[in-house]
């Protein structure tokens, strides 16, 4: 069984109307305009889309933030390079980011349910979430961490019936593989250091997963990829931004030997 996983793409754009400049949505696009557009190349996931389609993976996972203010027009752009993989026969799971869920303003939440329904394959919506879904004898549990916050905070939140869901899911008998998929990572061991950027409302969670009731956690938001895994590659596995720095996770799951292996992949 094989994931592919990726995150954290950022496609950006300015302004598109000027409520934006009375909400988060001006600190974004400044952001983008003098920073991140110079740091990601979108080229890379027109990469990562050509090396899914040649892989042909069980499925593929996106852990969020397709864009920098989750306006209209930035998910336009990232649909049109996603679009084959959308087409393909290859199952997809998706879990908005911060910077994708970044305002309340109605167009832009629309755009982002949308998006989330396109990359879901129109199994389900946004608002069905949390979910749990079964691909190719393993569990998949989806949960939504992101919510627009104030201008400073990049934090996300897991809220309560999140994770009774979750917790609800593990109390049955493990009959398959779990693994979670959500923007933040669960594990957070600089919480001082990170205060703008954890993910709040997630310890009983991350007990599961630490007691190993959940197999796998795969997060993004983390720009830099990582992994936090025991010996049989159970733990948790930040895919880093595929756009700026060229990487994804390949984890294949034996399971007669009923361990996970990480493959770090690295775009040219
Ligand atoms: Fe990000
Ligand atoms: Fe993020």
């Amino acid at each position: 069984m094989k994931i592919i996983h990726f995150s954290d793409s950022h496609a950006g754009g300015p302004a598109e109307d000027w409520l934006a400049y009375l909400d988060k949505r001006w600190v974004g696009v400044f952001n983008y305009r003098f920073r991140r557009r110079f740091r990601h190349d979108q080229g890379k996931l027109q990469k990562a889309v050509e090396y899914i389609l040649d892989t042909r993976p069980d499925v593929a996972v996106c852990t969020g933030d397709l864009t920098s203010t989750g306006q209209p027009g930035e998910f336009a752009l990232v649909r049109e390079v996603l679009k084959p993989l959308q087409e393909s026969k290859i199952p997809m799971l998706f879990v908005p980011g911060n910077h994708d869920y970044y305002v309340y303003r109605e167009k832009c939440v629309r755009a982002m349910k949308e998006m989330f329904l396109f990359m879901n394959k129109g199994g389900f919506g946004f608002d069905d979430l949390p979910i749990a879904k079964e691909i190719a004898g393993v569990q998949f549990i989806i949960v939504n961490e992101s919510w627009p916050s104030n201008l400073i905070s990049s934090c996300g939140y897991l809220k309560k019936d999140s994770s009774e869901f979750v917790e609800r899911l593990c109390s049955k008998e493990k009959t398959s593989p779990r693994i979670i998929v959500g923007h933040y990572p669960l594990i957070e061991d600089r919480p001082l250091l990170r205060v703008r950027h954890r993910l709040w409302g997630q310890k009983k969670v991350l007990k599961l997963l630490l007691d190993k009731q959940i197999d796998l956690s795969l997060c993004g938001h983390v720009h830099l990829p990582y992994e936090k895994i025991d010996e049989t590659g159970r733990g948790e596995y930040c895919a880093g931004s595929v756009t700026r720095n060229g990487c994804m996770s390949e984890i294949d799951y034996d399971k007669d030997k009923n361990i996970f292996t990480l493959k770090k992949i690295c775009l040219a």
